[in-house]
C-alpha cells in the first residue's frame, strides 16, 4: 500500500474530497486543502478554459497564503479532466494545468499514456476512476500513479461492483495508490476503508452538503431527507448510468420507475450539463448526511471519528472478545 509523499505532504487523514461537475468550488477546495483533505474540482465547472486558469490561479494563491498564515502546508489540491473526445477543452485545459503545474490530476473515461506522461513531464501525479477490472488493466498500463475503484452507491457514474470484490481485484494487481469510492460519508468509514486495504477514501456526496458547496440550497435540502432508498440507478438522465435522488426525477417531470434505458429524459441542446443541472446526482450515503456544515467543521468532524476508530479497533484488536467461536487447529 502506498501513497507518494508528494500527496501525503499536509495530509491530516488519507482522504480526497472528490471533484463534483457543478458543484465544487474553488472555496471547497482551498478548505478542503486547509484541514489536510486533498481538495478537488473538475475543470470543466467554469465556462470556459481561461476561467478554469482563474481559478487554479486562485486556488494556487490562497493556498500559499494558508501556509504563510498556518506555518504548515496544506493537503495537496488537483483537478479532474474528462479524458474523452467528446470533451473539446481537453488539449486546452491540459495545457494549462500542465504550465500550473498541478499537483494531482484525476482522469476520467480514457487513460491516455500520452495524457500520464504530460503529467509526469513536471512532477505530476495522476490517478484514474474506474468501475471495472478491464478499464483498471488499461489505465494500469497508460502509467497511472493511483487508482479509484468507483463501487456501487457512488455519487456520480457510478459503479455496481461491492468494494470488496473490487478492491481486491485491483489489489491483486496494482502496487501503486489505491483509492476506494462509494457511499464513505463519516471517518469511522474512511479507516474502514484504509482496513480494507486503500491507501485513500473519496467522498463526493457528503461535500455536497457543506456551505461552499455550489449546489442550490433545494439540492441540499432533498439531501438532508434522503435515504439510500431515494437514490436512483439510471442512464435514463444523460445516456451514462448514474446515481440521482430520486425527487429530482420527479420535480423534472419524468417517473423514476418508469424511465428511459438509454438518455432522454433531460438531454437538450446543452446535453450533459444541463442534465445535471435539472436532475440532482448523490449517492447511496445520503441517509448519513444530516446537516450543512462549513467544509472545516465538516473535516474535523471526519477526523475527529476516522482517529477513535482507529483507536477504537486497535484497542479491540488486543481483547479477540468472544472469538474465536470455534477451537482453531494448531
Ligand atoms: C453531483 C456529482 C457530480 C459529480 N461529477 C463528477 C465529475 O465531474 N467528474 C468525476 O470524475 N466524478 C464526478 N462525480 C463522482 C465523484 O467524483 C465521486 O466519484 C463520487 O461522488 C463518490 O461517491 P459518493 O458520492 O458516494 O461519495 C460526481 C459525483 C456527484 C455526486
Amino acid at each position: 500500500m502506498s501513497v507518494p509523499d508528494k500527496l501525503r505532504e499536509g495530509l491530516t487523514i488519507p482522504a480526497i474530497a472528490a471533484p463534483m461537475f457543478l458543484v465544487s468550488s474553488p472555496d471547497l477546495v482551498v478548505e478542503a486543502c486547509r484541514s489536510g483533505i486533498i481538495g478537488t474540482f473538475p475543470s470543466l465547472n467554469q465556462r470556459t478554459s481561461d476561467g478554469y486558469e482563474v481559478w487554479l490561479s486562485e486556488i494556487k494563491q490562497r493556498l500559499k497564503r494558508v501556509e504563510a498564515e498556518t506555518g504548515r502546508p496544506p493537503a495537496s489540491y488537483g483537478v479532474n479532466l474528462i479524458v474523452h473526445k467528446t470533451n473539446a477543452r481537453l488539449d486546452r485545459d491540459l495545457e494549462i494545468t500542465i504550465r500550473h503545474r498541478v499537483p494531482l490530476v484525476i482522469t476520467s473515461l480514457g487513460a491516455a499514456r500520452a495524457v500520464v506522461e504530460a503529467i509526469h513531464s513536471y512532477g505530476g501525479l495522476v490517478i484514474h476512476d474506474v468501475i471495472h477490472l478491464r478499464h483498471a488493466q488499461k489505465a494500469a498500463d497508460a502509467g497511472v500513479d493511483g487508482l479509484i475503484a468507483v463501487c456501487a452507491g457512488a455519487g456520480g457514474h457510478a459503479g455496481t461492483l461491492s468494494p470488496f470484490a473490487f478492491l481486491g481485484e485491483i489489489r491483486a494487481f496494482f502496487h501503486k495508490t489505491v483509492v476506494l469510492a462509494g457511499a464513505i460519508t463519516n471517518g469511522r468509514q474512511i479507516a474502514a476503508a484504509q482496513l480494507m486495504g486503500a491507501d485513500l477514501a473519496y467522498l463526493g456526496s457528503r461535500f455536497i452538503n457543506t456551505r461552499e458547496s455550489l449546489a442550490p440550497a433545494a439540492y441540499k435540502e432533498m439531501i438532508l431527507g434522503a435515504t439510500a432508498n431515494d437514490i436512483v440507478y439510471t442512464a435514463a438522465v444523460s445516456g451514462v448510468s448514474a446515481n440521482f435522488l430520486r425527487g429530482s426525477i420527479i420535480a423534472a417531470g419524468a417517473d423514476p420507475d418508469n424511465l428511459a434505458p438509454h438518455g432522454g429524459l433531460r438531454v437538450t441542446a446543452d446535453g450533459e450539463a444541463k442534465a445535471w443541472k435539472d436532475v440532482w446526482s448523490a449517492g447511496h450515503g445520503v441517509g448519513d448526511i444530516l446537516d450543512i456544515p462549513t467544509t472545516a467543521e465538516l473535516c474535523r468532524r471526519l477526523r475527529r471519528e476516522y482517529r477513535a476508530a482507529r483507536s477504537e479497533f486497535a484497542e479491540a484488536a488486543d481483547d479477540l472478545g468472544p472469538y474465536p467461536l470455534y477451537p482453531l487447529g494448531n
